[in-house]
């Protein structure tokens, strides 16, 4: 008997060139104890690797990114994850376009290619598995029927453990100039933008609506990294758990507007975030998104408490 199975997303788009997913982050922070502390009460794996921080979410031997320490924080690179028949396409594409190569930094081993971006910023494409996701993420929302219970009982509530890194936003002084250099040399695609304030840009090989975001600042930094989770409880019970914790400075519960997930942020120790994130928008290898360039109230969240004054201030500024 014929097996009809259902429609199976693709995991690449054939003919074009681009980066599959962001594969770390790296940044500093004066104190490594308190990084530990916040991403372990987060809900990630934290280990000790040399000497910086190791930041891996539960069931997945994936580094999503790490922390080192230095004087204040401050960003250092991102790497991304290319196929390994790509990699000579991405070196031709840099001498075409006279973007240096660059040894890695002296105290990391790797053969990827290194440059820096429009802000300086340094950045990896290397040879990596996609750790970004081939279908859209589960989303679960339990519903009770008739006659039954729906919510969990408070004292049986478990932990949130953030099932992998969703994306990272960093702050650009200049939003046009990071849409045009991330498109043209990594290969990524814009989602949605508001002018020249935000934008979101997500993998031609299926990925979620945004993988990496920029948002305008007079400097380049991070703001905050997203992680997903899979429903409204595990968002609830993360910000719960992390107030409890005394990190009880954040933003949420809300609903984006641009890539629709729900969030909570949640302020790390150094005035950036870390987001639970759930039901992000998903763009297959095999979909042409159509890209909007939306007015600045359409552009953050459909709805949520009111903004915190310092939340889009760039503390590495
Ligand atoms: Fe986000």
């Amino acid at each position: 008997m014929t097996e009809i199975k259902g429609h199976i997303d693709p995991i690449r788009r054939p003919g074009e060139l681009g980066i599959h997913s962001v594969d770390h982050f790296h940044f500093v922070v004066p104190n490594l104890k308190d990084a530990q502390n916040f991403y372990s009460e987060f809900g990630l794996e934290v280990s000790e690797r040399k000497n910086r921080l190791a930041l891996g979410t539960r069931g997945s031997p994936h580094v999503w990114g790490f922390v080192g320490e230095g004087p204040r924080k401050k960003h250092q690179h991102v790497s991304f994850g290319a196929f390994e028949d790509d990699i000579e396409s991405f070196a031709a594409r840099l001498q075409d376009m006279r973007i240096p190569r660059l040894d890695p930094p002296t105290d990391i081993d790797s053969n990827g290619l290194w440059f820096r971006d429009h802000d300086g910023n340094l950045v990896e494409i290397a040879v990596k598995p996609k750790t970004s996701p081939n279908e859209k993420s589960v989303f679960t929302q339990i519903s009770a029927g008739p006659g039954e219970r729906g919510a969990p009982l408070r004292s049986a509530m478990r932990r949130t453990y953030p099932r992998r890194l969703a994306h990272v936003l960093m702050f650009t002084t200049d939003v046009t100039k990071a849409v045009e250099f991330y498109t043209r040399v990594l290969g990524l695609r814009l989602s949605d933008h508001s002018g020249d304030g935000i934008a979101f840009l997500h993998g031609i090989h299926g990925s979620d609506h945004h993988m990496i975001a920029f948002a305008r600042s007079n400097a380049p930094g991070l703001h905050h990294f997203s992680w997903d989770v899979g429903s409204v409880d595990e968002i609830g019970a993360g910000a719960m758990h992390m107030l409890g914790k005394g990190y009880d400075r954040g933003w949420g519960l809300g609903r984006h507007v641009l890539g629709s997930n729900l969030f909570h942020y949640v302020r790390d120790p150094w005035g950036s975030y870390s987001e639970y994130s759930a039901d992000i928008d998903y763009v297959p290898a095999d979909c042409d998104w159509t890209c909007g360039d939306h007015h600045p109230e359409d552009s953050f969240y459909a709805w949520g408490p009111n903004v915190p004054a310092d939340f889009v201030h760039n503390y590495e500024a």
